[in-house]
């Protein structure tokens, strides 16, 4: 489900196509944050120098030590050794008064008992001195450019970074574990006849996807089934391989052995994670970490487990900001994070730093290291401390600070799977985190009341809130939480599990209107409950589909926990709305304009259509008893991860 609040930044129906540099795609939109990093930069570094022309003022002054003003500008100008006093007395500019300065405390130290009003004397003088000196050096470093400071800041940062990399060497070696053999994947043929055919539609449109993508992408992240070659997003730098790595499950559980093998032996030779290019933290653990991890439970493979594991540590440097909520973006190679350029105030995002959860509980179980626990419940403890506007979450929070951003709030892009996993996490833990149900229900109870409408006629919807007010739109990504409040129902508050089911029911509902007001019978990007439409997308820009999964997934989760066959009906309408619109000799590709007569391809063959759509639909025409529920968790993006073994000693805990 929600492949991020990013990727709808990232496909505008004019370009086409996903990505194309983290700057370039990210325009439109109207997302962008304040000015540029640089600036809040420079002026952090204004206020960090004041405050070292004072500290080299009171070291003077105190401790008469003209050496300590050395050690602290040496400390704070580090990175830019033009600006170091000049300790070797190399004649220099501004080097003399320094020079005068040195030789008068040495000839102290070697023991002159000189008399106590030349020591003032001497004292005042170089107090003065050293604050001359402070001001002249933050005269020049107010001369350099922005570009420059932030360089010199960066390279600290990645020093700092490598440092703390290196103290992680005991990823080396993994422990040995257990395999468990996986429960509920014997692949049973459906008993009626026409399901059966119905799901083996499906599997040939899986073997169309893959087939494409092997043979004209292989190795590549994404599949142009148009122009016949291969596409990269910029989401994942220079990773290579998203396609493979997203369907290994749904090849597995498809049964597609020999398919299965050859990924997993381009896994071996050639999936590389040492990449000297930005990538998307929250991308590539949902897609990369996520893939590995279920690759590994279903079918015990030790590469899988190693490679996500190896990967998971490359994320870490991630967390290496003053609160420990995780940067956006990250390299890497040098482990250098920034945030995305047009978020709130430099701010981190909610459902990118809140769905990382599932995946480093794994990590830590899959490695013996608690590090990836660790952090991931620093990001709860944080958010806990935090008060909640209307008990909302909005969807920015500065990484520096550990205070909200903008007051914007969606169960859509940039919020959307941070409330997916906090229910996750509570069913993934036999249901013994309780602190994560809270949260869960709470933020839910929240949403209904601030966010959740019916239209005119009747259909429920998801708004989105921005500082207290209501914009009518639902976007495509938010139309995974019908599945996720029917999931949810069972543990809802006393009387409240039909309340819950039946709003899962209405989004669904309100969700495949918006498929079937359109001409292609598949949904838009977002539409609207305003200016007298339901559910119909009223901007150009939002009139495209590509090839998003959101729906078909509340389809899955409606019909294994009501099996009220309408959504049977629903799936196979979207399976022949597929085969009709999207269908190319080279694969799928997403549309520009699900209200046209004509396709308009986007050109593009997302990973997330084999990964989460085809999986989905080919889980709707199965039995129950292909990954029941009970024992798998999806990830957002439909990867299959196992209710995590719990220390019975904390169960106790918890239930005291
Ligand atoms: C879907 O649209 C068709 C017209 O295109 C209409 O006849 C049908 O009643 C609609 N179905 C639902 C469930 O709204």
């Amino acid at each position: 489900m929600p492949v991020g609040g990013l990727l709808p930044l990232f496909s505008s129906p004019a370009g086409g196509s996903l990505g194309g540099g983290l700057g370039g795609g990210l325009g439109g939109g109207g997302r962008k944050g304040s000015g540029p990093a640089a600036l809040r930069l420079t002026e952090k570094f204004v206020l960090l120098l004041v405050f070292s022309a004072f500290i080299t003022l009171c070291f003077g002054a105190i401790f008469f030590l003209p050496d300590s003003s050395k050690l602290l500008s040496g400390v704070l100008f580090h990175s830019s050794p033009a600006l170091q006093p000049a300790a070797d007395h190399k004649p220099g500019p501004g080097a003399r008064a320094e020079d005068a300065a040195e030789g008068r405390a040495r000839r102290r130290e070697e023991g002159a008992p000189g008399d106590p009003a030349a020591a003032v004397e001497d004292n005042l003088a170089r107090i003065r001195e050293n604050h001359e000196r402070a001001l002249r050096e933050a005269k020049e470093t107010l001369q350099k450019l922005p570009e420059e400071i932030q360089r010199d800041i960066l390279l600290e940062k990645e020093k700092v970074a490598q440092d703390q990399l290196r103290d992680k060497a005991p990823f080396r070696g993994l422990p040995p574990v257990d395999f468990v053999p996986p429960i509920g994947v014997e692949n049973r043929e459906p008993a009626d006849a026409a399901i059966r055919e119905k799901r083996a539609k499906i599997k040939e449109m899986m073997k169309h996807a893959w087939n494409n993508y092997k043979g004209y992408a292989w190795g590549l992240n994404e599949l142009k089934p148009i122009s016949k070659e291969g596409h990269s997003s910029s989401l994942f730098g220079n990773i290579k391989g998203a396609t493979i790595v997203d369907a290994l499950d749904t090849l597995f559980i498809m049964e597609m052995k020999n398919e299965f093998e050859e990924a997993k032996s381009w896994i071996e030779e050639n999936l590389d994670f040492n990449v000297n290019a930005e990538i998307s933290v929250f991308e590539v653990n949902i897609r990369f970490v996520g893939g590995l991890l279920s690759a590994y439970y279903l079918s015990g493979e030790e590469i899988f487990r190693k490679k996500a594991v190896e990967l998971g540590v490359k994320l870490l440097p991630a967390f290496h900001t003053p609160s420990g909520i995780p940067w956006a973006l990250l390299n890497m190679k040098s482990g250098i994070g920034r945030n995305w350029p047009w978020a709130s105030g430099g701010s981190s995002i909610l459902a990118e730093f809140g769905t990382l959860h599932l995946e480093f509980m794994h990590l830590s179980h899959l490695s013996g290291n608690p590090i990836f626990a660790e952090k991931v419940m620093n990001i709860r403890t944080v958010l806990n401390k935090l008060e909640k506007p209307q008990g909302l979450y909005p969807n920015y929070l500065n990484p520096n600070s550990g205070q909200w951003g903008q007051h914007h709030v969606s169960v859509g892009g940039l919020g959307d799977s941070f409330y997916e996993y906090l229910l996750k996490a509570w069913l993934m833990s036999g249901k013994t985190d309780l602190e994560a149900k809270k949260m869960y229900f709470d933020a839910v109870q929240a949403i209904e009341t601030h966010l959740i409408r019916k239209s005119s006629s009747g259909l429920t919807y998801i708004a989105e809130w921005k500082g207290g007010l209501l914009e009518h739109k639902m976007g495509h990504l938010t139309c995974f939480a019908g599945g996720m409040f029917a999931l949810g129902a069972d543990g809802a508050p006393e009387g409240l599990a039909q309340h819950y089911l039946e709003l899962g029911a209405e989004i669904a509902r309100t969700c495949h209107e918006s498929y079937n007001r359109t001409f292609m019978k598949l949904g838009p990007e977002a539409f609207r409950f305003d200016g007298g439409v339901e559910a119909i997308a009223t901007r150009q820009n939002e009139k495209y589909y590509i090839l998003r999964p959101e729906v078909i997934e509340t389809y899955m989760y409606m019909w294994r926990l009501t099996h009220d066959p309408k959504y049977r009906k629903w799936a196979w309408e979207a399976v022949e709305a597929l085969e009709s619109h999207c269908r190319v000799n080279g694969g799928y590709s997403g549309l520009r304009d699900v209200y046209l007569l004509h396709e308009s391809y986007d050109d593009v063959q997302q990973s997330f259509f084999l990964a989460e759509t085809l999986k989905y639909l080919y889980l709707i025409f199965s039995d129950d008893d292909l990954l029941p529920l009970e024992h798998w968790i999806f990830n957002t993006e439909a990867h299959l991860l196992p209710i995590l073994p719990t220390d019975k000693k904390e169960v106790e805990l918890k239930e005291e």
